[in-house]
């Protein structure tokens, strides 16, 4: 278009609208700190303290780092909204791309952002976002205040930042006294969420040693969400996918092939084992989406020991469309084909795991492995048989011969233990298969034979005809076959 030839006029955002506006982008309170911890990473941050001063409506959160700090004019560029283009390219660690995070994710909880920083030889400097003054001024103007107990934070340090949030409105009502045990309980519930959020978020730098993240001078351990240190956890083989990201899936052990209970418990992760199932996608080494399926499957019960990795250069920010929370992805078309094909192979394995209580009959075919009940698949239906090889049931049948009772009821003890629930559980989800009626693979006489044992023994104990059939009409499978007990 040739711009010259058309009239202008300037269409500045109305500040105070639009500030309140960057509030409604729908982080929570563990995106939103994730998204301050970024930066700090981004400066080559080495320790970073998370505090939180309870004093009810007046509480404060901190993030405090030993990065590399800002001079005046680079905080003030800093506090900026969309101080750098999306569209530029970004060192491959660098954690930002929309030059929006810092300011967003903070009016995402507080009404008041300042932040204290200092570059290495440089003396610290300060600015302030206040919202009740921007909505006052109408204004996009920072205003140089810092709480005052916070001024000197910096002195010891060669260089770093330190964000203060205050005004919380969004975590709970700026009234709310100090001594309301109610409030100041809710506050530490949705903060250790948080901490929670973190370790699993940032677990790989924390693994790898680049960064150490305090929580009120707690050092957070790092949760990995696949268990790589179990011995029973599968590792399938990489994959690369178009454009540059790799996947890799693991299988978590069957709970009974955890090293400890303890280990099996904290493996389950923030919302427990269900829900955690899925991709995880982490962009650099910083996770972005834990546990989703990216809308190619449904979670189920049956693949909830599934996890894949998968990791993506930022240089794939748009094909991906990561969003400014840094909590979503979207695969592009091109490779949705081959998440989906690579996801299934290890969402079988998973589903093998779950469902052998941890044995993989793979491994077992060659032992000539004697499950108690076998699966049938016939024209498309599925149906359980006892194994008649299995040696109990050899075993059982001599024991009858001098102990009959006994015989049967160890055998009914056995069959009530091993009936392969998880199996029949998961056949009926996949719903792809439908299940043999009963009675449909046996020799149609059999009902009939028994019915006549049964009938006989009612009549040789006294009962009347009339007495034995209504009797039997109350038996499961029995009550199904009416006709016949009349035939009697
Ligand atoms: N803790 C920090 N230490 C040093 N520099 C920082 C820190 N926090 C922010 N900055 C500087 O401020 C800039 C703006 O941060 P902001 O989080 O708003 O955007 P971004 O990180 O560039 O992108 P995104 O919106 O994706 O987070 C950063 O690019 C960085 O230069
Ligand atoms: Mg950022």
């Amino acid at each position: 278009m040739n711009y010259s030839k058309f009239n202008k006029v300037e269409a500045i955002p109305e500040a105070a609208s639009m500030i309140e506006t960057f509030r409604a982008i729908g982080y929570s309170l563990e995106t939103a700190i994730a998204d301050i911890i970024d930066n700090s990473i981004s400066a080559n941050a080495k320790n970073i303290h998370i505090n939180r001063l309870w004093r009810g409506g007046k509480s404060v959160i901190t993030i405090k780092d030993d990065g590399d700090g800002m001079n005046g004019n680079e905080l003030i560029q800093a506090m900026r909204p969309g101080t750098q283009n999306p569209l530029s390219d970004r060192s491959e660690n660098d954690l930002g791309r929309f030059g929006l995070g810092l300011k967003t994710a903070s009016f995402s909880q507080c009404r008041k952002l300042s932040v204290l920083s200092k570059r290495k030889g440089y003396i610290p400097v300060f600015w302030a976002w206040d919202l009740d003054y921007v909505a006052k001024s109408k204004r996009w103007e920072l205003i140089q205040w810092m709480p005052e107990e916070f001024l000197n934070e910096l002195d010891n340090m060669q260089s770093g930042t330190l964000v203060v949030w205050t005004d919380l409105d969004r975590i709970l009502p700026l009234q709310t006294a100090e001594t309301d045990e109610n409030a100041k309980r809710k506050f530490s519930a949705s903060l250790d969420k948080v901490k929670n959020h973190i370790a699993m978020t940032f677990h790989r730098f924390i693994e790898e040693k680049a960064i150490k993240i305090f929580w009120n001078e707690h050092e957070i351990e790092a949760w990995n969400p696949f268990c790589t240190n179990e011995n029973k956890t599968q590792i399938r083989e990489t994959e690369y996918i178009n454009g540059g990201a790799i996947m890799k899936g693991y299988v978590l052990p069957h709970k009974n092939n955890f090293s400890t209970e303890q280990a099996y418990k904290k493996a389950e992760g923030i919302n427990g084992y269900p829900a955690m199932q899925g991709f995880y996608v982490y962009r650099g080494k910083r996770l972005l989406l834990a546990g989703d399926w990216l809308g190619l499957f449904r979670k189920e019960e049956h693949y909830k020991l599934v996890r894949i990795q998968i990791d993506l250069p930022n240089k794939l920010d748009t094909v991906w469309q990561i969003d400014i929370k840094k909590s979503k992805a979207y695969p592009p078309i091109v490779c949705r084909e081959q998440l989906g094909s690579y996801a299934k192979r290890v969402r079988n394995i998973g589903s093998e795991v779950y469902r052998h209580r941890g044995k993989i009959l793979k491994q077992r075919a060659g032992e000539d492995f004697q499950p108690l009940w076998l699966e049938k698949k016939k024209d498309n239906k599925w149906s359980f048989v006892v194994n008649r090889k299995h040696l109990i049931i050899q075993d059982l049948k001599s024991l009858a011969k001098e102990k009959p009772e006994q015989a049967i009821e160890k055998l009914l003890n056995f069959l009530e233990e091993t009936i392969p629930t998880k199996t029949i559980y998961i056949n009926e989800a996949q719903g792809e298969e439908t299940q043999t009626p009963p009675f449909s693979n046996v020799d149609p006489n059999l009902i009939k034979d028994v019915l006549v044992l049964m009938y006989n023994n009612q009549i040789a104990q006294g009962k009347t005809p009339a007495q034995a059939k209504a009797l039997l009409k109350t038996q499961e499978p029995f009550n199904n076959y009416e006709g016949l007990i009349e035939e009697l």
